[in-house]
């Protein structure tokens, strides 16, 4: 399937789908603390997410069990909450939660600290952050997508991180993953799709403190870092415009 262009309509449900994630994501950051498990953090999101008359897209997704991915540390992407895995002081934690709306997608995630954490995560979290605004400064008509994905890239490794590459952001509509692929590194040829009015993107730069290769454990979901440094997640859903970029997902 090509690159969707949403009518004003269907602008209108992403808009509303973003404006209830970001809701949920705000309300989820308020339970992190130390001595709560994963499972009570996908409890309470897919409890937010359904109050609001939506469907946690992540739910069953190719088999995936949970509604909020829960990654910590080391863990990438995709960690898989579970009753016995708690927070501990000093944990960086990545959720990652995706909700439909009227048939309308909406995809996002942060990564918080767990009490007082140490100031180079700190720096890590901050630096994936900004990385990711870094990169939409590009998402404007005319600009090819791997502007963005060089901005991204640039940025993270001038701060000494690294992005991790088996791993890319995701044009999102009806479907969670819609063309085109958005990598956070700029690809050795072609300079990406010409951007345009009412295409939604999901832009998710995850930054690795150290380097960049990934693994995935034996529960075929969760990606870790191969050198077992921690990494970082932050994805908003946004609506390219005629001028600067609609961040749907942020209050
Ligand atoms: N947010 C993820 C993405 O952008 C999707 C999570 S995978 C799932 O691709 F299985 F949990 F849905
Ligand atoms: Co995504």
């Amino acid at each position: 399937m090509a690159v969707t262009i949403k009518s004003e309509q269907e602008i209108q449900l992403m808009r509303d789908a973003g404006k209830i994630l970001a809701e949920v994501h705000e309300r989820l950051a308020e339970i992190i603390a130390p001595g709560i498990t994963t499972w009570d953090i996908d409890r309470k999101g897919e409890e937010m997410i359904r109050e609001a008359g939506c469907i946690p897209s992540f739910k069953g997704y190719q088999g995936y069990p949970a509604s909020i991915c829960v990654s910590i540390n080391d863990e990438v992407v995709h960690g898989i909450p579970n009753k016995d895995h708690r927070l501990f002081e000093g944990d960086i934690v990545s959720l990652d939660a995706g909700v439909i709306y009227q048939g309308y997608q909406s995809d996002a995630a942060r990564t918080h600290g767990v009490g007082k954490v140490d100031p180079e995560s700190q720096r890590l979290m901050d630096v994936t952050k900004e990385s990711f605004f870094r990169g939409i400064e590009y998402a404007r008509p005319g600009n090819h997508l791997y502007q963005v994905s060089a901005a991204i890239q640039r940025f993270v490794e001038k701060n000494g991180y690294s992005v991790v590459r088996a791993l890319v952001g995701h044009g999102i509509g009806r479907e969670m993953h819609e063309e085109p692929q958005i990598p956070n590194y700029k690809p050795m040829i072609r300079r990406g799709i010409r951007l345009r009015p009412g295409m939604t993107l999901a832009i998710e730069p995850m930054v690795n403190a150290g380097k960049y290769e990934v693994w995935m454990l034996e529960d075929d979901w969760t990606v870790v870092t191969r050198d077992g440094t921690r990494s970082a997640h932050y994805e908003n859903t946004v609506l390219i415009t005629e001028g600067d970029p609609e961040i749907l997902s942020l209050l």
